[in-house]
């Protein structure tokens, strides 16, 4: 059912963890699976991602876009990391089953989500950059950990 890729970046996930200070950070949450996806973004002056993490709470196929986006992402500007879809990602890692296409637009809505944080600490706009639907604010994110 899952690629070789997908089997491999759900099992060696790369860059998992945190990054303190982080340029941008975004959380993105898909309501109907309740799965969470956060990404941290370490962007330095010339706008160029140096270092980037995550944490996926969800699915393997989650984990394993969210490990592959963050693959496509490193060394790129926040330019062409805006530029990389979901589709690419699901390429990059040959494929994934139809009902696991949302999973890898989590990967790409936390992306977005950590640039729309980046340019909002700033003060800039980026040309294309909306602010994601899926967006989780630190305050609910709050509210929902206090249950
Ligand atoms: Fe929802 Fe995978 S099942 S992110």
């Amino acid at each position: 059912m899952y690629s070789e890729k997908v089997m491999d970046h759900f099992q060696n996930p790369r860059n998992v963890g945190e990054i303190d200070n982080a340029s941008g950070v975004g959380t993105v949450g898909n309501a109907k699976c309740g799965d969470i996806m956060r990404i941290y973004l370490d962007i330095d002056d010339n706008k160029i991602i140096q270092d980037v993490k995550f944490k996926t709470f969800g699915c393997g196929a989650a984990v394993a876009t969210s490990s592959m986006a963050t693959e496509l992402v490193k060394g790129k500007s926040i330019y062409e990391a805006l530029k990389i879809t979901n589709t690419a990602v699901m390429e990059a890692l040959d494929g994934l089953p139809p009902v696991k296409v949302h999973c890898s637009l989590l990967a790409e809505e936390a992306i977005h989500a950590a640039l729309w944080d980046y340019a909002q600490k700033n003060g800039i706009a980026i040309e294309g950059l909306e602010k994601p639907k899926s967006d989780i604010h630190e305050d609910e994110e709050e509210e929902s950990e206090s249950y």
